[in-house]
């Protein structure tokens, strides 16, 4: 069996559900249930014997400890984080303590059960921690994308947290031997995406007649990568990946952001045209950017490509067709995602500007 942290994420929820699909082998999620972790992702598994949900934090040393002693698992994959850039920005204090201090204690709880396994298991053993490009920096227009040995150079709260928590994998592996792989990954999309993100907002604030906030110029750009890519990417790690490296994943699909804007635009135009037959690009709203934005991600994986043999299995226009579908056919998923604490937010971040309907 599996142990997966932050399994009931956007990412993590997509990861149990693709593994489930295709293996008998059980996972146990432990699962903090933060705002961003939402067990209806996981819904399809109830009753499933071969899945287990357990609430708690990575940073409970002592519930990791006796989850491992219990299930006796022979990997633990991190999801487990902090994960939106705006968030970081108004607040640091979670991300330094779930993405810093509790893969510190994740990493205690594991090092203490790996290190009383009996030597087979021992050698099969491993601890995969999923990690971003944002830990890489920003890139200027022409620059080469980033490889696994492009220096670290974190701007925001939150990928200096993901940096820091790197740091402490590779750190464990070197001192005390312990078998980790780390994936660091390009932008993802797909089912499941809190509406906080920026696809999954675009699509919700379209639907329902709100701005498309696009922030400064909107020419920012991202490496888009289908969310179940990078699920089959981390398998494929998981399963022959060298222990102590590092693997870039990405799909090689830069796209500036006004780019995303106006693809999801002309495609919900095609899907769900407005009542009014105008285009939903008419609800694009230009507001204050984010502070210390990085200008450019991108992702060279041909480590992961030439060693591993793992490709994407959908491009930019297939996976955001799906995306985009995937959101027309779950409006209930959507309307009990956006509690309380979503709308909280939303006023914190975009003031008026995200509830008022737009005219045109
Ligand atoms: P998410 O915010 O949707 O999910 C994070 C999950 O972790 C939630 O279920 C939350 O409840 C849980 N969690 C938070 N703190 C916890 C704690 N202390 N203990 C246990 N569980 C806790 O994030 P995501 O987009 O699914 O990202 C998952 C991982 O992948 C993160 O580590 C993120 O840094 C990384 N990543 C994300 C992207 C992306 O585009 N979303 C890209 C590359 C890497
Ligand atoms: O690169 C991988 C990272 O991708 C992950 O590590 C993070 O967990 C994940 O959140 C994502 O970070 P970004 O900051 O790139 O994603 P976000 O969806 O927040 O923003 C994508 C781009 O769109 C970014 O340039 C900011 C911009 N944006 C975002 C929002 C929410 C807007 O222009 N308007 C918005 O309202």
């Amino acid at each position: 069996m599996i142990l997966v942290t932050g399994g009931a994420g956007f990412i993590g929820a997509n990861f149990v559900l693709d593994w489930l699909a295709q293996s008998d082998e059980p996972v146990i999620t432990l699962d903090k249930l933060t705002y961003a972790g939402n067990p209806e992702n996981l819904q399809s598994l109830q009753g499933d014997a071969r899945h287990t949900l357990v609430q708690g934090d990575i940073g409970d040393r002592d519930l990791v400890a006796q989850l491992l002693a219990t299930h006796q698992p022979r990997a633990v994959i991190n999801f487990a984080a902090e994960s939106h850039v705006d968030r970081s920005i108004h607040g640091p204090g979670d991300f330094i303590q779930t993405n810093i201090v509790g893969t510190f204690n994740l990493l205690e709880a594991v090092r203490g059960y790996w290190s009383g396994l009996a030597a087979t298991e021992k050698a099969a053993f491993r601890f995969l921690h999923v990690s971003t490009d944002e830990v890489y920096g920003s890139l200027k227009k022409d620059d080469p994308a980033f490889t696994e040995s492009s220096h670290i150079e974190p701007n925001s709260p939150y990928s200096a947290s993901k940096a820091a928590s790197d740091h402490l994998v590779r750190a464990w592996h070197h001192t005390y031997g312990l078998p980790v792989l780390t994936t660091n990954c390009s932008n993802n999309y797909g089912p499941y995406h809190f509406p906080e993100k920026l696809i999954p907002l675009l699509i919700v604030n379209s639907l329902a007649g709100k701005p498309l906030p696009v922030y400064g110029d909107g020419q920012q750009i991202r490496d888009w990568l289908y969310v179940k890519d990078h699920c089959s990417a981390i398998r494929r790690v998981l399963e022959a990946g060298r222990l102590g490296e590092i693997y870039n994943v990405g799909g090689w699909n830069e796209k500036a952001n006004l780019d995303i804007v106006h693809t999801v635009c002309a495609l919900l135009d095609e899907l769900r045209p407005r009542a009014d037959g105008q285009p939903y690009k008419n609800q694009i709203t230009y507001v204050t950017d984010r502070p210390g934005h990085d200008r450019r991600y991108a992702i060279d994986a041909r480590k992961l490509e030439s060693e591993l043999g793992w490709k994407p299995a959908e491009t930019f226009e297939t996976g955001i067709r799906k995306t985009v579908l995937w959101y027309l056919d779950n409006p209930a998923w959507v309307a009990h995602v956006q509690s309380g604490s979503y709308r909280d937010w939303v006023s914190k971040q975009y003031g008026s500007v995200a509830h008022d309907k737009v005219a045109a």
